[in-house]
């Protein structure tokens, strides 16, 4: 069955296309929270599928400007996707990403990027895991850190309200430096990042927001939660830090300095941290860490041609790649990255691979001889995955999406 698949017109359609989602959250049908929640989804970026005047499923995508290594690219951060469970495995999620990815590319965003809630369902689309992120459970009693405090380093707890002047600041000089985040508007941080409702608190306290300074320059903050809970008269409760960030090595010590020191937790827990955190090389007991580490971004090259030659290249090339898209034909076929840029050639190419593996490698989260290794990416001529890599690394550090959208 051919769905009928558009972007939602008016509220009312907006909050039924979302509903698919909430459907598996448990939400309750809220026009407030839907109006809300519009001011960073536009309207016509959520797509609704109609089975006839009924809407069954949901797909959004975000404007982002999303870093990649040398500089931001605009990307459809796919968001808020959902079928009812009344018409699962009928085509709707298929018909939908097509309409969605469509409507990236006229937008002329070359990129798409997202979450997945489970890994299985986005490859198929062209989606390639692009990031990991870490999860960390550090005890109390091991949670010191080799260098002594920096003199001029200071701390202070500031309100939720505060910290919409002092807090976007450093993320974006994180940001900036970071491939895999994203630019984050005023009503962005105001609704997601330094909003406190009650029905979020997971059985936590309230969110709290602390700045670090260096000789008085904000230069890193940390949003986090109390999880209080005493056992036989000892701590027995954590941590959880939601969000933190610092920019340079002496922020970063600082910071978690504060958050490791805390008092009342028997462990601190951190989701969401990049894989390569200066904590491990910062933590007297990094092993105590257990960084168990799981995917993060998944990134879709919606037009390969203005993707490659958006991102920086570490070396002019040439090096040439066959690649395969069965989902959006159009991209298929051999790009000859050299001197910066993507074109089309009929040179022979050195790797065949699948635009979900240009994906992989895009952000520089994976390279070109480890898919080789894998398996997953087939080198035609000898040197072609040493002579790909050396055109995609770049000195950025490893993407990180702080933030699940
Ligand atoms: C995941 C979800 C959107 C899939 O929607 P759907 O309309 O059933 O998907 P489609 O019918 O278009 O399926 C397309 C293909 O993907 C497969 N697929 C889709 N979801 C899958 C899943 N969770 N596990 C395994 N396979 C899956 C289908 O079997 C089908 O394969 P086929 O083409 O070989 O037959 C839907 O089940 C859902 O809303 N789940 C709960 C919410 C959720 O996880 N949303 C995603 C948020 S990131």
């Amino acid at each position: 069955m051919a769905w009928d698949v558009r972007p939602t017109t008016n509220l009312e359609e907006f909050v039924d296309a979302v509903g698919a989602i909430s459907h598996y959250f448990g939400s309750e049908r809220d026009l407030e929270r839907a109006e809300r929640f519009a001011k960073v989804l536009p309207l016509e970026r959520m797509h609704g599928a109609f089975d006839g005047d009924r809407i069954v499923g949901g797909a959004g995508a975000f404007p982002f400007q999303l870093t990649v290594p040398g500089g931001t690219v605009a990307c459809g951060g796919v968001t808020v996707v959902g079928v009812l469970p009344t018409h699962r495995r009928r085509g709707v999620l298929t018909a939908m990403m097509r309409a969605q990815l469509e409507d990236i590319r006229d937008r002329g965003e070359p990129i798409a990027a997202l979450w997945a809630s489970e890994e299985v369902i986005y490859r198929r689309f062209g989606y390639g895991l692009a990031s990991y992120v870490g999860e960390i459970e550090l005890a109390s009693e091991y949670s010191g850190l080799r260098q002594a405090p920096e003199s001029g380093a200071s701390a202070r707890l500031i309100t939720l309200e505060e910290a919409k002047a002092l807090v976007p600041p450093v993320y974006d000089r994180v940001r900036a430096v970071t491939p895999g985040m994203f630019e984050r508007t005023k009503e962005w941080w105001e609704l997601r990042n330094l909003a406190d409702p009650p029905e979020r608190r997971q059985g936590g306290g309230v969110k709290n927001a602390l700045l670090v300074e260096l000789e008085g320059e904000p230069v890193g903050y940390a949003l986090y939660r109390f999880h209080m809970k005493f056992e036989q008269g000892a701590a027995a409760g954590h941590v959880a830090v939601i969000e933190a960030l610092a920019d340079g090595p002496v922020a970063t010590r600082e910071l978690w300095r504060v958050l490791l020191d805390m008092d009342w937790k028997a462990k601190l827990q951190a989701d969401l941290l990049p894989i390569d955190h200066p904590l491990q090389h910062q933590l007297s007991y990094p092993r105590r860490m257990r960084m168990r580490i799981g995917d993060g971004l998944w990134v879709r090259l919606v037009d390969v041609g203005a993707a490659l030659s958006a991102r920086a290249h570490g070396g002019d090339g040439p090096v040439v790649l066959e690649v395969a898209d069965s989902f959006l034909p159009e991209n298929a076929g051999r790009w000859r990255l050299a001197g910066g840029t993507a074109e089309r050639t009929e040179d022979d190419p050195d790797l065949a691979l699948d635009v979900g593996e240009l994906g992989s490698t895009y952000l520089g989260g994976f390279t070109f001889a480890e898919l080789v290794r894998a398996g997953v990416v087939r080198e035609l001529k000898e040197g072609g995955a040493a002579r790909a890599d050396a055109v995609f690394l770049t000195a950025a550090p490893k993407p990180w999406c702080p933030e699940i959208f």
